[in-house]
């Protein structure tokens, strides 16, 4: 369990309703922090575990920046501004190149990696003040990586990625670590579009021979959300050794 536990912590986490992202906010819960998290369609599952985990869930269409903005001003102006800030929402679809629209680029880029960057300039300057804040970004691939993803979806991997570097870069002299954890296949989540033979594939090449469980993501996710202080500008790659 998170050995830095602070009464003053206050979590942000975009796509809360994720498989991915209610193992983080029962993560968050058990440790205490006061969380807030978003969601768009999953209405039901929202109230649901907002209910359960004393949450506030927060519908928001990550889409668009405006109301990304909106509500990240809005937590950042509050009493107690967001000192976590988690995103484990994403959207990928198994396309071909000549599959992809220009919508499903800009969508792509737009939730994945646009607002991610609209939070943290919201945030940054709350989480300057008290000279600490931990940015941690959820996504799929290890820079040294050579993976067979669509390409929109790896798109907006190598531009959260580099986000990242820079961030942490830029932020680093207020205390503000900002992380992005790689994570491998899941039992769970965005995985529903794999089909069964690279799933095999999956298994037959990592080292753990096995696909993961969204409780596993959350550990790492929360490690540096929680506990770490002095890793930053990095990628966490929790993918069972692929
Ligand atoms: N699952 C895997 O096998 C796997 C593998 C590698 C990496 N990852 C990474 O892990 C992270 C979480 O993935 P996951 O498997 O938990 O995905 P998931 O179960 O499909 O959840 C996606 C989340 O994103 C939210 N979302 C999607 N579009 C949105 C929008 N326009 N506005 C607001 N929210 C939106 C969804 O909210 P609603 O449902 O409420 O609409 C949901 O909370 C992602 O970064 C993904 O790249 C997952």
């Amino acid at each position: 369990m998170p050995t830095r536990l602070n009464r003053n912590q206050y979590a942000l986490v975009f796509g809360g309703t994720g498989a991915v992202g209610g193992a983080v906010l029962r993560g968050l819960a058990r440790a205490h922090i006061p969380t807030v998290f978003t969601y768009l369609h999953s209405e039901e599952l929202a109230k649901s575990l907002s209910q359960e985990l004393g949450q506030r869930a927060v519908r928001v269409d990550l889409e668009k920046p405006e109301q990304v903005r909106g509500l990240s001003e809005e937590l950042a102006n509050a009493e107690t501004p967001p000192s976590i800030f988690i995103h484990c929402a994403a959207v990928s679809r198994q396309l071909k190149l000549g599959e992809i629209t220009d919508g499903d680029w800009q969508s792509t880029l737009a939730i994945n990696g646009q607002a991610p960057f609209v939070a943290c300039q919201a945030l940054a300057p709350a989480m300057a003040a008290r000279k600490e804040g931990h940015i941690v970004i959820v996504g799929a691939l290890d820079r040294t990586q050579s993976l067979p993803l669509p390409v929109h979806y790896a798109a907006s991997q190598g531009l959260v990625s580099a986000m990242v570097m820079a961030l942490a870069k830029e932020l680093g002299p207020s205390g503000i670590c900002v992380n992005l954890v790689a994570l491998g296949l899941l039992d769970s989540g965005l995985s529903r579009e794999i089909s069964p033979k690279m799933r095999e594939d999956y298994k037959t090449f990592s080292a753990l021979r096995r696909i993961g469980t969204p409780e596993e993501a959350a550990r790492a996710i929360l490690w540096l959300a929680l506990e770490n202080t002095f890793m930053t500008g990095k990628v966490l790659p929790a993918n069972g050794g692929i």
